[in-house]
């Protein structure tokens, strides 16, 4: 049993080995270029991506030319960074080693995707560049495809509004014994956005490059976050606001010219691959950036993630078209994509990642009935094609998990929302934010009374979920904190659900 609290400590006391270091130029720092921390992703049976940034501290001196300009950092040109990932902590049984470019075009992140590994094992990895030596993180790949891992755990989690409240559910993230982590969007905000803040952005609404740099920069310098990010590989899909609120494919409601919208969210989309463990891009080009794919853990579990804001159709002003067939949320190819992907699925468990909550939602009391133009009820032949397709692929064992809403749901997923007898198709987990505002009290109330497949909603908490997974049973665990606007919060599993092989549906625990 290794110690999560030594080795996330233990960077700078470790003995290094550091073989390659010979041809690492010499290169001084002022100050620690590590201070985004180290993360993983994107993990296979024989590889996975290691991924940190340098930073350097802007120079205080004001540039009179251009008074507003931001403040210039410390000009580094390209510079070589070494790493290097080994079995144990210490890094006395080393694995490999190697050389990776960080460049000033793609803010110095290093992306390095370490092949022939073995599965189903812990790594530890580190970089150092110059003077400067990371803090290690901790890395697992996954089972072999044809392996039958027996059990699997993986936390999700989403919407994370860094000024509403402090990332206490990472803290706690961190110190479980999980198998991967995955994020379902909204990893940074782009606002400012409720009231009685913790803490500040400092820097008004990005539309550039730098500043979308600079506010990934400034999420992952929490402590809590870098410690959920040093201790498992994860998967990220985006949502909206790592972009602009509610914007659809080419169009946001507050940039109304997609020219310099799509240039916008190019610059979006390459902060986000800057600071996120995806695999190293040759030649990059973010005016689009398909991120959707297929991660398969064993014969146990094949998690299908999407991304339901590249390709989607612009959102309606009203329900007159709500069942246009046109309409979509995952655009044409991603569509055919999935089919496909599930087509080929033989797990146990086939978890679909997606942004929001995929069953239907009627918000109004009584006889009126209103839906959320921006999730999947904007967009229902979208999801009746989606339900088809798992239906077509005799998909074993569906749950959708998603997030956005700021509310913890687990749902009963018909073929027929209308259709109150019908059996569940399959099974679905929302997790609440981690720290984003909740709905009211009242509107979680209307949910549950108007929808009966909706089995459970809290707006109130704020949290993360696990899900634990073995050839019988999927737990879901909702962990929720006692207080986000106070640091040092603690965490617990506040709800627990269990889906049983072969029975689609919830069961409340
Ligand atoms: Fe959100």
């Amino acid at each position: 049993m290794i110690s999560r609290r030594h080795f996330l400590a233990s960077g700078l006391a470790a003995a290094a080995v550091w073989p390659v270091l010979g041809s690492v130029r010499a290169q001084s720092f002022d100050s620690d270029p590590f201070t985004l921390g180290v993360a993983s992703g994107c993990p296979k049976p024989q590889s996975v991506v290691l991924w940190t940034r340098l930073v350097f501290p802007a120079e205080a001196a004001i540039n009179m030319a251009d008074p507003f300009a931001p403040a210039p950092a410390r000009q580094f040109g390209p510079l070589d960074v070494a790493w290097e990932i080994a079995e144990d902590e210490a890094f006395t049984r080393p694995v490999q080693s190697g050389i990776a470019p960080a460049v000033p075009d793609f803010a110095h992140s290093v992306h390095v995707e370490v092949t022939g590994l073995s599965p189903k094992r812990w790594y530890f990895y580190r970089f150092r560049c110059g003077d400067a030596e990371s803090p290690v993180g901790r890395t697992r790949t996954a089972p072999a495809a044809d392996a039958a891992p027996g059990k699997f755990s993986f936390a999700f989690a989403s919407c994370q509004q860094y000024e509403q409240g402090y990332y206490s559910a990472y803290r706690d993230m961190a110190a479980r014994e999980l198998d991967l982590v995955v994020h379902l969007g909204d990893y940074i905000y782009e606002k400012s956005y409720g009231a009685n803040l913790v803490r500040r952005h400092g820097t008004g609404v990005p539309s550039l490059l730098y500043e979308y740099r600079d506010r990934y920069a400034l999420y992952k310098s929490d402590p809590d976050l870098k410690a959920a990010h040093a201790a498992f590989p994860w998967l990220l899909v985006w949502d909206d606001h790592e972009v602009i609120d509610n914007y659809a494919m080419d169009h946001a409601p507050d940039a109304p010219r997609s020219t310099f919208f799509l240039e916008q969210r190019r610059a979006a989309y390459q902060a986000w691959y800057e600071h996120m463990p995806v695999p190293p891009q040759a030649a990059p080009d973010f005016s689009s950036f398909p991120i959707h794919g297929l991660h398969g853990f064993g014969q146990l579990i094949d998690i299908a993630l999407l991304d339901t804001r590249q390709y989607r159709s612009p959102r309606l002003d009203g329900p007159a078209a709500l069942d246009s067939e046109e309409r979509t949320l995952l655009g044409e190819a991603q569509e055919r994509w999935l089919d496909g992907a599930l087509k080929g699925s033989r797990a146990k468990w086939t978890v679909i990642g997606q942004q929001t909550l995929l069953s239907q939602r009627d918000t109004a009391a009584g006889q009126d009935t209103a839906y959320n133009l921006d999730g999947w009820d904007g967009y229902r032949s979208a999801r009746t094609r989606l339900l088809d397709s798992v239906a077509a692929a005799g998909t074993a064992n569906p749950i959708v998990i998603g997030g956005d809403l700021h509310a913890f749901y687990a749902a009963d997923v018909k073929r027929d929302f209308h259709d109150e007898t019908a059996p569940a198709f399959a099974t679905e987990f929302v997790t609440g934010s981690i720290t984003s505002d909740g709905p009211s009290d009242a509107s979680i109330a209307t949910a549950l009374a108007e929808n009966p497949h909706l089995k459970y909603a809290s707006g109130r908490d704020h949290g993360y979920a696990l899900m634990h997974l073995s050839e019988r049973q999927a737990r879901t665990e909702f962990v929720t904190v006692s207080d986000r606007k106070d640091p040092e919060a603690s965490a617990r599993v506040a709800q627990e659900f269990v889906v049983i092989d072969g029975m689609p549906g919830v069961n409340r625990v």
